[in-house]
């Protein structure tokens, strides 16, 4: 029985869509209230039981580095101010026992050449990437239920959300076979179709478990649609080889890589956060 205790973060992206803020940072540092959307995805990973976090870092890198990096200065300097509440958020940003590497995508070729930059790390492993500007909020961590599928069927499992036909040209769409409730048998993917050609509306999101059998196909493709080596048709090709999974997850997605998602991740998690709840509410009620 194979276990998942490796995760990978693509984080070399343009972030074109948030241009000027993704000028001289990664997309993944934008904050949703007071953390960065890329510490979201860390903790998810944490609660699923990973302990080793490979970044797939672009010309934006050192940010992400620093974050997640000790910060002595910061944290002397919190310390002989006694502000121990800060002194403590800053220190468990990540837990001890974690490990982050940092892996660097020379050029944006793609989110499949991303992840197989993570080759080297991952090598013969099974494991689990997850896009950070796709923020799930689920009352269990959604790559946590996503690893508890793998430990039942040990194969690749992509995690899906139904889409509104409209705009599946802006995601990979399955074709798939329901097996048991939330859980179906892939039988085909396809990147970004038209609405008029989309085989179905289950639309694969940010949170895929892999079976390292997917850098054999992912250093094969040439590049899809954008002109980019898509993720998608390396999974195309693993799933003629190997069992495939579409696990529709329990939670709600933020598209945090757009704006509109973005801001309503913002007042979701601004409505949930402990000190501002409240008053946030109270707030929105008076906006006209
Ligand atoms: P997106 O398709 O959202 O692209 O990438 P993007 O460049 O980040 O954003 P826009 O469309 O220009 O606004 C999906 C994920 O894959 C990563 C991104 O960082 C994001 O997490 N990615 C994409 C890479 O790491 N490398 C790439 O070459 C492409």
């Amino acid at each position: 029985m194979k276990k998942i205790t490796k995760a990978v973060f693509p984080v070399a992206g343009m972030g074109s869509r948030f241009l000027p803020a993704t000028k001289a940072t990664a997309k993944e540092m934008l904050p949703v209230v007071d953390k960065p959307l890329i510490q979201y995805a860390v903790e998810e990973a944490v609660a699923a039981g990973i302990t080793d976090m490979v970044f797939i870092t672009g010309r934006n890198k050192r940010a992400i580095e620093d974050h997640f990096d000790k910060a002595y200065e910061l944290e002397a300097t919190l310390e002989a101010q006694g502000k121990t509440e800060l002194l403590r958020i800053v220190q468990e940003v990540v837990p001890k026992h974690i490990n982050c590497i940092y892996i660097r995508q020379a050029e944006p070729l793609g989110l499949g050449h991303a992840v197989l930059c993570a080759q080297p790390v991952i090598q013969d492993e099974p494991f689990a990437v997850i896009l950070a500007d796709d923020l799930i909020d689920g009352a269990v961590p959604i790559v946590q239920q996503m690893v508890s599928v793998f430990a039942r069927h040990q194969c690749s499992v992509l995690g899906v959300q139904d889409v509104p036909r409209s705009q599946t040209s802006q995601y990979g769409i399955v074709s798939a076979t329901n097996m048991e409730p939330n859980l179906a048998r892939v039988h085909g993917i396809v990147e970004k179709p038209r609405p008029e050609v989309a085989p179905s509306t289950l639309a694969v999101v940010g949170r895929y478990i892999l079976t390292p059998r997917i850098f054999h196909h992912l250093a094969q493709i040439r590049p899809g649609a954008g002109g980019e080596i898509q993720l998608t048709d390396g999974i195309a090709a693993l799933m003629q080889e190997e069992k495939l999974l579409a696990y529709r997850f329990e939670g709600i997605r933020y598209d945090c890589g757009s704006k509109l998602g973005y801001l309503k991740a913002q007042i979701a998690f601004g409505l949930k956060h402990e000190e501002l709840r409240a008053e946030f509410a109270e707030y929105l009620k008076t906006v006209p």
